[in-house]
């Protein structure tokens, strides 16, 4: 669709729209982040090949929401802090940190037979996660 076309269409606003889409790609990065949790936790069995499967999407899914942060689109249901416009440079680098450890975790587990190979990384991705929830979403 053009430019154009976008900006006379009804319905949500370019902003709303950014919310929608960075929202939808946490959620389709929580879905798949939780299984692997709970094999880390013992709360399911350990299954390599799905392990591997869902650490590869999220490394995937990872580079995705930053686009979704455009100007001004603090609107509707959005739960991020106004701190991340306004250091947009260290939102960045915690996006970045979480990209490459998803990237290593999906490369360990591409190969791994045992869940304790898996955890130390694992709980890398975790920390990245909380890292940047602690200082850019709300609760
Ligand atoms: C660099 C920052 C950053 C990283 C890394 C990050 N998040 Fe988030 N996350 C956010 C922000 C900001 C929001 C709020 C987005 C909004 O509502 O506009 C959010 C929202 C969410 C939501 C809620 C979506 C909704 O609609 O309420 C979930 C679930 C989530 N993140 C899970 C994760 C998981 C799991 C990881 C790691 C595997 C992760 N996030 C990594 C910044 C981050």
């Amino acid at each position: 669709m053009s430019a154009v076309a976008l900006a006379d269409a009804t319905g949500p606003s370019p902003a709303e729209r950014a919310v929608a889409y960075r929202q939808g790609v946490y959620h389709a990065i929580a879905w798949n982040f939780g299984p692997m949790a709970g094999m880390v936790k013992g709360e399911m069995p350990f299954d390599a090949k799905a392990f591997a499967l869902k650490a590869e999407r999220v490394a995937y899914l990872s580079a995705l929401p930053l686009e979704g942060f455009i100007p001004d689109s603090l609107v509707g249901d959005s739960e991020a802090k106004p701190d991340i416009w306004d250091n947009m440079d260290d939102f960045k680098s915690k996006m970045q940190t979480f990209e490459t450890e998803a990237g290593k975790l999906a490369d360990a587990a591409r190969t791994a037979t045992a869940l304790d190979a898996l955890k130390p990384q694992f709980g890398k991705v975790g920390q990245a996660c909380k890292d940047c929830h602690d200082n850019y979403k709300k609760d």
